[in-house]
């Protein structure tokens, strides 16, 4: 990514004999030098090989007994399945393909397997790290996601979420911003917002950086789904997308690429910042930042770490899904997202790090229900675990304005002045929202004129373009409580040809029920919205039958409407 220049590595070797010991189909082969395990499929004398890895979150692959063709491998995490013989995962069916590795024969009959990889691009003219004084770095969180760097003379702030709710109204900041939080954010010297997801493209907050501040520099990744793709909604002038994987010199000490994230490179992103040879590593959201090569030994590294970031399993019913179900799925997520992450940082080693980008409620009093269930972990766990598995690493849990001078702590990690935190008397939880002023902007849209005519949704779904794929979709509006009301439409998709019928089809399919809440359905289509806002906001819920995650069709509905011309004009 961002280099032309690839390195190869022999990662495996296998002898003649090895090789004729292969069997037809998939095997597993462990290297003796490493422990390291890769998949080896055999066809003929034809031969595909990957590492034993997860596209999701780096799983183990184990044979797939409920493949009867004995080419899919299933992972022991989270159970994907990936057909080794075309390397595309079949669970969850459409998404991804697995990294191949190039299989070289050999002239004695043995082989190798040979990863070409991009040379890591923050290696590109490395700098040796000059010493920094005292107040020279400073690292203060806000809230969320949002951290704002003091680097030198200039301020960099991250992902400023600091006013109003995330996904329509289903999120709302766990943390009252310092303050000062705002008139910061106008004065930084740039920005950085890593994805378009709300919680770190905050409409609320970036409109009144716009009435402020408009042509403050604002950076994000050349995503293929652009970070701004909703331009109109605010009027900032000075949007600089950049590249993957390349150095952007401030000054002559302060420096940072954006590099993409493995597992959803279309619109996930992270970000190094160098300031005099100090490395500090942001992966924010990325499920696989820059597909798992990171730079070790950083000064600050930060990730997020709660997980209960998405509808699923809570705002799911029927079959299966009962609360038990659901407890009993979400402890173990979380405790395996826990050491994931714990995994993570201790390959890396960085010599601080910080928990951050999870401190989200669902603080609107109907959600009571997703708040009660929806149990996220807690960045104390996280860092509990980290000085477990890494005394070495210091770990730092930040209240809303703590900071972190970084000069002081890299000089001694357990020096007290590193840390400022707030004065007892700050206020660190929210307790109050403005709920009434966004809930009802969401609402407004209920009486628009469209919505008069029963032709807004062929024209909804036309607009949104997806179909060729065998699945029908009842789309509900509910009340705030996801009880019918008289009002509401209550209507067919039928994703083949893309037609609306009365009634279910008599051909086999996949069947979907979607309750939404009337405001954010209406919102959602009034404006072209994201999906995101009613399944990671909570706003609906979902019945499927069979009980299969549809990739595609959130895709395109959750991520891509980006992409499409305007909505409505014809209308
Ligand atoms: S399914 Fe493989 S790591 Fe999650």
């Amino acid at each position: 990514i961002g280099s032309d220049k690839m390195l190869d590595t022999v990662l495996l070797s296998l002898d003649a004999e090895a090789v004729g010991s292969l069997k037809e189909g998939v095997n597993f082969k462990k290297s003796t030098e490493d422990g390291k395990c890769y998949i080896i499929f055999k066809s003929n004398n034809d031969f595909k090989a990957c590492k034993n890895q997860c596209k999701h979150q780096g799983g183990l692959f184990i044979k797939d007994i409920e493949d009867l063709d004995g080419m899919t491998v299933k992972c022991t995490k989270h159970n994907w399945k990936l057909n080794v013989s075309t390397m595309k995962y079949v669970n969850p069916p459409d998404s991804f393909l697995q990294d191949e590795l190039e299989v070289s024969m050999l002239d004695d009959g043995g082989l190798q397997l040979v990863e070409l990889s991009p040379v890591d691009p923050w290696m590109a003219d490395p700098r040796e790290p000059l010493e920094l004084q005292k107040g020279e770095v400073k690292v203060t969180y806000f809230t969320h996601a949002c951290i704002e760097l003091q680097l030198g003379k200039r301020r960099f702030m991250f992902d400023p979420w600091l006013k109003g709710p995330a996904f329509a109204r289903g999120w709302w900041l766990l943390h009252e911003p310092p303050a000062d939080a705002l008139d910061r954010l106008c004065g930084a010297d740039l920005i950085y917002i890593s994805h378009m997801h709300s919680d770190h493209l905050s409409y609320p907050t970036l409109k009144v950086l716009a009435e402020r501040r408009p042509d403050i520099p604002i950076y994000v990744g050349d995503t293929s789904r652009p970070v701004f793709w909703l331009e109109s909604q605010v009027k900032l002038t000075n949007i600089k997308v950049l590249p993957f994987g390349v150095w952007q010199n401030i000054d002559d000490h302060l420096r940072f690429m954006i590099l993409m994230d493995g597992v959803h490179p279309e619109m996930d992103t992270c970000i190094i910042v160098d300031y005099k040879g100090h490395m500090i590593l942001n992966t924010v959201d990325c499920t696989r930042p820059n597909g798992g090569r990171l730079p070790q030994n950083v000064d600050v590294m930060m990730s997020d770490f709660a997980g209960g970031a998405s509808g699923f399993p809570m705002t799911f019913y029927g079959g299966k899904y009962s609360d038990s179900w659901k407890a009993e799925f979400i402890k173990n997520e979380r405790k395996k997202l826990l050491n994931y992450k714990a995994t993570l940082v201790k390959s890396l080693q960085p010599r601080i790090y910080c928990p951050f980008a999870g401190y989200f409620v669902e603080a609107h009093p109907s959600d009571r229900y997703i708040k009660d269930t929806n149990f996220k972990n807690s960045a104390e766990d996280l860092n509990a675990l980290i000085n477990k598995l890494a005394p070495a690493i210091k770990t730092w849990t930040p209240q809303p304005g703590a900071v972190l001078d970084l000069g002081l702590a890299l000089r001694d990690p357990t020096n007290r002045e590193a840390i400022t935190n707030p004065p007892a008397s700050a206020k660190i939880y929210k307790d109050s929202w403005e709920f009434d002023l966004y809930v009802n902007e969401l609402k407004s849209a209920i009486k628009s004129d469209i919505f008069k005519h029963q032709n807004w949704i062929q024209f909804y779904y036309t607009w949104a373009g997806f179909q060729n794929y065998n699945l029908v979709v009842r789309v509900i509006e509910t009340d705030d409580k996801f009880e019918c009301i008289t009002d509401g439409y209550d209507y067919l998709v039928d994703f083949l040809d893309l037609s609306f019928p009365t009634k279910r089809p008599n051909r086999e399919h996949s069947y979907l029920e979607i309750k939404n809440r009337i405001g954010v359905m209406r919102y959602v289509v009034l404006h072209g919205c994201l999906w995101d806002d009613l399944y990671i906001g909570f706003q609906n819920r979902i019945s499927r039958d069979p009980d299969i995650y549809h990739h595609n069709v959130l895709d395109r509905y959750d991520t891509n409407h980006c992409s499409a011309k305007k909505i409505w004009p014809d209308f």
